[in-house]
């Protein structure tokens, strides 16, 4: 990064009307990460600091997700929704103030790379006024396209005001303009609505630009990068887009996806050199896996971390706040929540650990399930190192179980179990000699009497 000094505002006050969905369309999910987020990612990657988001006036919830997300992002409304560049100016407070370089991209073109961003922003450092991201399509449909003359960008062409000429054009606007800091505002204040549909055009700061002199230049960039979403059917092309980059990030990072096209990343999945991942397995926001360990087939983690050569699944469920610290065994139809589950331990067959700590070594036996939730309230439940859970245990929190203490299986543990003490809780089996053979004949005769 230079040290030149970068403004960039993200439009995202649109209603995405045709989503139909009663969310803004740049809070729907690529890798569960809302469509702004990518945006704004791949902005503070590329060291733009300064950000601000145009929010339409009724988007409380989405001013909430940019400051969870970045810190220094500012939101502006833009109240009454005019066209591209009446949004941009809604942010003018910010535009007034002195940068090198403004970018002005779009919250729904979410796949966009830091790579892109820094060849906008040395065109701007190179001498250019005004810079635009365009890439080649076969199916320009909808798109603004970009009327070029050599090196000069002469204009953009709204798919609405093109000629059948100009619909030919198959090289397009991808949304990502970058402005000399000195010139933007006065470009943008230009602007007219003499358009199709009487909405401000940001894109017509091209034309506006030439007619002052001024270099404007396009720079071509992967169609795959560049995909703007108005549909639920653009959304899942994205993600499919999304997806194959996160497996082929995943591989080249010396992770084995044994299926990969089956296998779900999240925008945030951490996975270490070495770790082999079976047919699919989805990974929700906040996992992290730690290098030789195994996940196989079906199993869904979100919010969990696997320490070292642990093996999850098959069929595993981990939810958020499951801590394995390593070489942990979690087996099938297992699910953990809020668990903090030091080295060694094992829950291998169809249990609920749920909101508790399980020591080292431990092993928890088959069908053991922590009562953590008595309709109110959620309790914990502590067990120790090198303790043994009987097979069909259920552990009522709050309750704590002293460091090798041995439960035998099938009881129900209400009080704290000390240290290496055996506790059984459940009734002691009786026998009654030859007593079967009695209630053969009683059920015998009671079914040939009917
Ligand atoms: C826009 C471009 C088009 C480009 C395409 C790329 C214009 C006029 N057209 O068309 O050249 O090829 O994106 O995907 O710029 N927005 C606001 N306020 C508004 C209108 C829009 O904030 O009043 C925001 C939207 O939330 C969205 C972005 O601007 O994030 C683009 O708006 P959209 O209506 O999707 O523009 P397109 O028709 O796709
Ligand atoms: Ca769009």
């Amino acid at each position: 990064m230079s040290d030149r000094s970068c403004l960039s505002i993200v439009l995202a006050a649109g209603l995405g009307t045709r989503m139909r969905s009663s969310m803004p369309k740049v809070m729907h999910e690529i890798g569960n990460l809302p469509l702004v987020g990518h945006v704004l990612k791949a902005l503070s990657a590329s060291g733009v600091k300064e950000t601000a988001v145009v929010v339409g006036p009724d988007m409380p919830e989405l001013e909430k997700t940019v400051a969870n997300l970045s810190e220094g992002a500012q939101c502006f409304t833009q109240v009454d929704r005019l066209g591209t560049a009446h949004a941009a100016l809604a942010a003018r407070e910010v535009l007034e103030e002195e940068h090198d370089d403004v970018l002005i991209l779009f919250g729904d073109t979410p796949l966009i790379t830091t790579d892109m961003i820094s060849e906008v922003l040395g065109a701007l450092a190179a001498g250019a006024d005004l810079v635009v991201v365009g890439f080649e399509t076969a199916n320009p449909f909808g798109y603004g396209r970009l009327l070029m003359k050599g090196e000069q960008l002469l204009a953009i062409r709204e798919e609405k005001d093109a000629s059948d000429e100009e619909r030919e054009v198959t090289f397009c606007n991808s949304g990502i303009m970058g402005f000399a800091g000195s010139k933007v505002l006065a470009l943008l204040d230009q602007i007219g609505n003499d358009t199709a549909n009487g909405e401000y055009y940001l894109t017509d700061a091209v034309e506006l630009a030439n007619a002052s002199g001024l270099k404007v230049v396009a720079v071509n960039a992967p169609e795959e990068d560049l995909q703007g979403i108005n549909t639920r059917a653009q959304l899942s092309d994205c993600e499919a887009v999304f997806q194959q980059r996160k497996r082929l990030e995943a591989m080249a990072r010396g992770v084995t996806l044994q299926d990969p096209a089956s296998v779900y990343f999240s925008h945030d999945t951490r996975i270490a050199q070495d770790v082999v991942v079976e047919p699919n397995v989805v990974f929700g926001p906040g996992v992290r896996i730690e290098t030789g360990s195994r996940i196989r087939a079906f199993s869904h983690l979100e919010g969990a971390v696997v320490g070292a050569e642990s093996q999850i699944g098959p069929y595993a469920r981990l939810r958020p706040g499951t801590n394995l610290e390593g070489n942990n065994r979690v087996g099938n139809f297992v699910e953990m929540k809020n668990a903090a589950v030091e080295k060694g331990a094992k829950v291998n067959h169809l249990s609920y650990v749920g909101d508790a700590s399980v020591g080292a070594r431990t092993n928890i036996g088959a069908g053991t399930i922590t009562c953590n939730y008595d309709g109110f309230n959620k309790h914990k439940t502590e067990i120790g190192s090198d303790c043994f859970v009987g097979s069909n245990s259920t552990l009522v929190a709050p309750v704590t179980l002293g460091d090798g203490a041995f439960i035998a299986a099938g009881s129900t543990i209400t009080k704290a179990v000390s240290e290496n003490a055996l506790a059984v809780g459940r009734s002691r089996q009786s026998e009654l000699e030859g007593r079967a053979n009695v209630l053969r004949s009683r059920f015998k005769a009671q079914k040939q009497s009917k």
